[in-house]
């Protein structure tokens, strides 16, 4: 029986109203009509009866069987359009018509950080993503979304894998690209014994990464994994939050430091390793707020060696369990939020018996923003700006950053 897809879920499944109710399907887009076998209210490989004019070939040769993307099969401009949608919806949805100016999408082979997972097999070994919704484990050579020195190290994450994975058990790699190089990171695999040390160490020297950790012990610190925010070079604490493409990065930045120029004095709220406390410190006084004291401690060390930058304090504090107060807001002419995907209502509540005026918002959940939104809105404030920076270029994953400001 022949499906109507109507619109788009908040996974980019194609949602079609069945006989048997609703139902998902994958890799279809609006107006589309497919068919195919519904599982538990899925249709996981639709044939497609009649095609949208916003279909395209899938520029990756993985896509069908690799679970890592899932609008690949859609028009640049659909994805972006339904991006700003599903942020203008969530503000709909609490009442709040505004529309999001631009969308700024990072390229193709952009994204820095990753996880792999790598099985042995009877050959050898396997290294890639997981197919959708599956434990399989899906080798992308060609994959389009990251950094070629990030696939680069796909031999060397075979070498250890066949080293350090237990027969039946899944290794995972995180990888970061830093300025010298790329940091592995492995968990899940075969307890430490010093020949695997040394068998892991040679790896890390062989296939040039700069750092590698296994288990969270650190094997090999070849060079500093260094990051530059602004005029300072940190080196991250391994596993610290990094935007996740430099263009994305840079797109942010731009738009904190334009939305706060003319403050004097700045509070960067949830400011991991001074992703924007940096380069706002060319132009004012920074006050970094982080739960994570080795992040800060990280920012600290590269900004006491910085030239040009302002004065920056940091202080390592629970923001959800305990936010800024009002009379300590009050300190500040504008204030940048950047929370976790549950948003950041208690800091929110806070600021809205403050007086502050100025506020930036930066949020990986529209969902949440929006509901902070409301409550901005509810005293005074009013949103003059929001932009979608997409870094996650063919997925559900939407990011975005707000302006808001009250007389
Ligand atoms: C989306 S990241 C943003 C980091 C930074 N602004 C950047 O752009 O690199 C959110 C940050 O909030 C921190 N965080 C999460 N929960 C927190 C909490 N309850 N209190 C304070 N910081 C928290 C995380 O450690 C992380 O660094």
């Amino acid at each position: 029986m022949p499906y109507e897809i109507e619109r788009l879920s908040v996974h980019a499944d194609g949602i079609a109203q069945g006989a048997e109710g609703r139902v998902y399907v994958a890799m279809a887009l609006p107006g589309e009509v497919v068919d195919g076998t519904v599982e538990a209210g899925r249709i996981a490989a639709p044939s497609i009866v009649t095609a949208s004019p916003e279909r395209v070939k899938a520029p990756c040769p993985h896509y069908r069987a690799c679970g890592g993307c899932v609008l690949q099969h859609a028009s640049n401009s659909f994805v972006e359009r339904w991006k700003a949608e599903v942020v203008e919806n969530a503000l709909a949805a609490r009442g709040i018509a505004a529309q999001v100016r631009a969308i700024e999408t990072s390229p193709p082979l952009s994204r820095r950080r990753a996880s792999f997972s790598g099985r042995r097999t009877k050959k050898g070994s396997l290294v890639g993503f997981h197919a959708r919704a599956s434990d399989t484990v899906v080798e992308v050579p060609n994959c389009q979304i990251l950094r070629p020195e990030l696939l680069a190290t796909l031999p060397a994450l075979n070498a250890a894998t066949v080293l350090g994975a237990s027969r039946k058990g899944e290794v995972s790699f995180a990888l970061t690209l830093s300025e010298a190089g790329v940091e592995v990171a492995a968990t899940g695999g075969k307890d430490m014994e010093p020949a695997l040390f040394q068998d892991l160490a040679r790896l890390a020297e062989e296939h040039d990464l700069a750092r590698l950790s296994w288990n969270g012990e650190t094997i090999a610190a070849r060079r500093p994994a260094l990051q530059s925010f602004g005029p300072a070079r940190i080196t991250p604490p391994p596993g610290a939050f990094l935007q996740a493409t430099a263009e994305g990065e840079a797109a942010l930045v731009a738009f904190v430091r334009k939305a706060t120029a003319g403050a004097n004095k700045i509070a960067d709220l949830f400011a991991g390793c001074g992703t924007f406390t940096l380069p706002l410190a060319l132009g004012a006084e920074v006050h970094a707020v982080e739960g994570e004291a080795d992040m800060l401690a990280a920012m600290d060390k590269g900004w006491r060696v910085a030239q040009g930058l302002k004065k920056v304090s940091h202080e390592a504090r629970d923001l959800f369990r305990r936010p800024l107060l009002p009379d300590e807001i009050n300190r500040y002419d504008a204030v940048v939020l950047d929370p976790p995907r549950a948003g950041a209502e208690a800091q929110v509540g806070e600021i809205a018996t403050s007086n502050l005026a100025n506020l930036v918002y930066v949020s990986c959940n529209p969902v949440t923003f929006a509901r902070d939104a409301e409550r901005l809105l509810q005293v005074g404030f009013a949103l003059d700006d929001v932009i979608v920076v997409d870094q996650f270029r063919w997925s559900a994953h939407i990011e975005l950053a707000a302006r808001f400001t009250r007389a």
